[in-house]
């Protein structure tokens, strides 16, 4: 492996709030509880974050309940909603650099990507400004001497449960559309990146959110995580992580038959053509696979390439891989960081064994980074891979991808759509026949043509299949988070 590792960075203090936001106060853990956060570079604590209670969790849920039912949230004019947002949108500008770094330190994503992503939470939340004051009803024409109209409401308190790959994403993406509606939020941020988040709701504080509007607990998914998808006070869950999760939570939430969103994972196809640029490919591919360590829901981890250029396509991906510059996510020159957890590093090195087990060739990568300490691991090539291989059916959520060869288009598009995914999927070619084609018929929320991860804050994005239910983004996560009511008044006669 000829990528360079720069050398680990010195101990990172934390200094900032590490307790339960809960109606506008920072609290302790209400049995005193903590747990550690870690910087994945070196494997350090940084911080010791308080682990919600189901008991802080109905304490949060209260706060919530109350600032909709009885506090100003529900009386305010839906545009001093919006400019509540925008307030926070601007807040969050100002000290972007700093939340990109503690991003950075506590996720393992690097300094740049870490910027991208600031930027992400920055639209996303002026684009559900927006909309706070402009989520309109309808008049309806109905038989019979009556007027009815319909009322688009919050849904309640919103329970929003996410991940450790994007955490303020996903955090933006979830308050954006919750906030605009006028519903109040109890989140749980993932347990391996509590940090950035927390600093986000000083600044909800700062903004002038009322008190109950943002409530943030942190803790572990098998105790907050369920106390708030089994509270009876909570409306509605919203959750991004692991499939095998959210069968769990959808089980768990039957209970009190709350409404239920995922945003899951995938095993997406990425098709190259023939007669695709060849260069244009590699990079876009090199980026699907690598960008955050392929810890990306959407990562393009099925590689399916056309048998005539497949090694010439291949012997270029490998090249660009070997080069690729691993090292500390703070580091200016770094272009993959580690991965989040010893969790993940123990997953993906195991499906890099069971790959090289059932016959695939290992053509560059596979190995752990920066001699075994933090959770590295080289960006890993596996050719002959074939369809039923474990490498080419699970979601590994690392930098490994899959290289799979077909002949005949239609055969390859009913091997793209044999899977239990159904997120994103993307193709490289000239041919704007089969880019439409493609496009038409692969199983996908996402489909993206001569490019790759590109997603923007006003367009839908979730899964077909097993990779979600409901849409985040655009226009379409407003339904999500809005309950319909039709009024119906008797028309005095003239
Ligand atoms: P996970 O699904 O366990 O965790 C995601 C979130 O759900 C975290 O906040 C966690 O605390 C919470 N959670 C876990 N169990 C819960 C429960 N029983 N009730 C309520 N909340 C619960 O995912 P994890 O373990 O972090 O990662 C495992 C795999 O999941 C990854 O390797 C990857 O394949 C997939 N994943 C997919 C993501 C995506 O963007 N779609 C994001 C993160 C993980
Ligand atoms: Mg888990």
């Amino acid at each position: 492996m000829t990528a360079t590792l720069s050398a680990p960075p010195a101990a990172t203090k934390f200094s900032g709030k590490t307790k339960l936001f809960i109606n506008n106060e920072w609290c302790d853990a209400s049995d005193g509880g903590t747990f550690d956060t870690y910087n994945p570079a070196t494997g350090e604590v940084i911080a010791q974050v308080a682990h919600a209670t189901p008991h802080d969790v109905d304490l949060a849920v209260k706060a919530a309940r109350k600032a909709l039912d009885k506090g100003p949230w529900s009386r305010i004019d839906a545009c001093d909603r919006g400019k509540l947002m925008f307030k926070l949108a601007d807040l969050i500008e100002s000290n972007a650099e700093e939340l990109a770094r503690l991003e950075a330190l506590n996720c393992g994503k690097t300094i740049t990507d870490s910027r991208g992503d600031l930027n992400g939470v920055i639209n996303t939340i002026r684009y559900y400004a927006g909309w706070a004051d402009k989520i309109e009803g309808k008049t309806v024409p109905v038989r019979g001497n009556f007027l009815s109209y319909t009322l688009r409401q919050p849904v309640g308190v919103v329970g929003q449960i996410i991940p450790w790959n994007f955490p303020l994403l996903m955090a933006a993406w979830k308050w954006g559309p919750a906030l605009a509606c006028g519903n109040t939020i109890v989140m749980k941020a993932a347990e391996q990146t509590p940090l950035s988040i927390l600093r986000v709701c000083e600044l909800a504080l700062e903004a002038g959110f009322p008190p109950g509007v943002i409530n943030l607990l942190n803790g572990m998914g098998e105790t907050t995580g369920d106390a708030m998808v089994t509270h009876p006070g909570i409306d509605k869950i919203a959750f991004t992580g692991h499939v095998d999760t959210a069968k769990l939570i959808t089980r768990r939430a039957a209970e009190t038959l709350k409404r239920t969103t995922f945003e899951l994972g995938g095993k997406s196809p990425n098709v190259i053509f023939a007669d695709c640029d060849i260069d244009q490919a590699v990079a876009g591919s090199f980026h699907a696979i690598y960008f955050h360590g392929g810890q990306c829901c959407t990562a393009g981890s099925r590689l399916f390439v056309e048998e005539s250029i497949r090694e010439e396509f291949v012997a270029k991906l490998a090249e660009k891989a070997k080069k690729r510059r691993i090292g500390n996510q703070l580091d200016e020159q770094t272009e993959q960081g580690p991965q989040v957890s010893q969790e993940q590093l123990d997953k993906i090195l195991g499906y890099v064994e069971l790959g090289q087990k059932q016959g695939a060739k290992l053509v560059t990568g596979g190995k752990r980074g920066n001699d075994g300490k933090g959770f590295f691991v080289e960006p890993t090539i596996f050719d002959n891979v074939k369809d039923e291989m474990a490498i080419a059916t699970d979601e590994i959520f690392g930098p490994v991808v899959s290289v799979l060869s077909f002949k005949d288009a239609d055969e390859m598009l009913e091997r793209a759509n044999n899977t239990q995914y159904g997120l994103a999927a993307a193709i490289w070619t000239k041919n704007i026949d089969k880019a439409h084609w493609y496009a038409k018929h692969v199983k996908a929320g996402t489909v993206w043509v001569n490019c790759y991860h590109i997603v923007d804050t006003t367009t839908p994005f979730g899964g077909f299949k097993n990779s979600g239910q409901g849409r985040e983004n655009g226009e379409a996560a407003l339904d999500h988070y809005t309950e319909t009511k039709t009024v119906t008044v008797a028309l005095a006669k003239a």
